[in-house]
This record gives C-alpha cells, structure tokens and sequence, in this order.
C-alpha cells in the first residue's frame, strides 16, 4: 500500500472539507475501507467525500450503523456501508456486498478492515487517528493509503 495523502483537521468541518478534497482522488468504480477508532471521523469525512462527488449534501448523509448499508446518488454513486455491528464475515457478505463492489460506484466501508477477507484486493485504505494536542484541541490524522507496493506513511 502506498501513503498517497495526509491531511490534519481541527474541527468537523475540516474533516468534511478534507472529504470533499478527496472525492476526486478516487476513480468512480472503487472499494475504499474507513478504518479508525469509534468517533474517529469516519462519518464526517464521508459527508464530505459524498459532497464533493456531487452524491448528497452533507447534512444528508447520516451514520449506517444501524441501517448497514446507505446508497447515495441517482444512479447510485456512492454506497455507504459500516461493518461495526456485525460479528462475522459471513453476515457480511449476506449483505450482497460481492455485488455492491461490482457496481460502478464508490463504496466507503466505515469498519471494514474487520473482514479483510471479504474486501477486494485492489481495497484503497483511509486510516483516522486522533492527534492528542498539548492544548487539549480535538484533532485528526486522515491517511490515505493507495493499494500498490508497501511503503512507510510519515
Ligand atoms: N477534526 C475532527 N474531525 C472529525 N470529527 C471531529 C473532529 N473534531 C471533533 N470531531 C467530532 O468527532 C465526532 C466524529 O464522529 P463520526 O460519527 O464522524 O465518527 P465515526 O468514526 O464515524 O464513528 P463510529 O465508529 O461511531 O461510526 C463528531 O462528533 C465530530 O464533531
Ligand atoms: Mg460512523
């Protein structure tokens, strides 16, 4: 996997904004894992990713945790999954998400890395960590990993 991109966000709006930056990076048809802890800002980057394809508006996007599975676009164009109910790969793949990866569409899997059986091998990875600052502020590390030869993200 090759560190293709960093950015550091200070509140949820730089997050969403940080998303709708990224939105172009992708290619249309393209499996990408959210992986980061509970409140990491998996969702909030989705917004803005959403956004900036032209999917949804960012209030319109809401967290799939309970529902799963959260389609975006006319035709559908963004797919927006969260795995972190699910306890195995299993029930993962009975949400048909074979076909889903199929589709011609971006699809964002919030706990994704929990199966990493189930994902296809050319999966990107957006990795979210948050930054402690010494003024106590609420920062987040967002890395974007291509799939490629491995390399050290810094
Ligand atoms: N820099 C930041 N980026 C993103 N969220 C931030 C930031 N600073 C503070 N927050 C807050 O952190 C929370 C992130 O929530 P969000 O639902 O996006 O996380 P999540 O990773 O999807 O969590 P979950 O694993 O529960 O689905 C929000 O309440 C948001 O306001
Ligand atoms: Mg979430």
């Amino acid at each position: 996997m090759i560190c293709a991109l960093r950015f550091e966000t200070h509140s949820d709006e730089e997050t969403r904004a940080a998303g709708r930056r990224l939105a172009g990076f992708f290619p249309a048809h393209a499996v990408a894992v959210l992986a980061g802890d509970l409140g990491a800002g998996k969702t909030t980057l989705t917004q803005g990713i959403a956004e900036g394809r032209g999917a949804a508006r960012a209030e319109d996007v809401s967290s799939p945790t309970f529902t799963l599975i959260h389609e975006y676009g006319d035709p559908v164009s963004i797919y927006h999954i969260d795995l972190y109910r699910l306890d195995t790969a299993e029930e993962a793949r009975r949400l048909g998400l074979e076909d889903i990866f199929d589709a011609p569409a971006l699809v964002l899997i919030e706990w994704g890395d929990k199966f990493p059986e189930i994902l296809p091998a050319d999966a990107f990875r957006i990795e979210l960590t948050r930054l402690e600052l010494a003024d106590g502020e609420e920062a987040r590390e967002i890395r974007v990993w291509t799939p490629g030869t491995e390399m050290v993200c810094t």
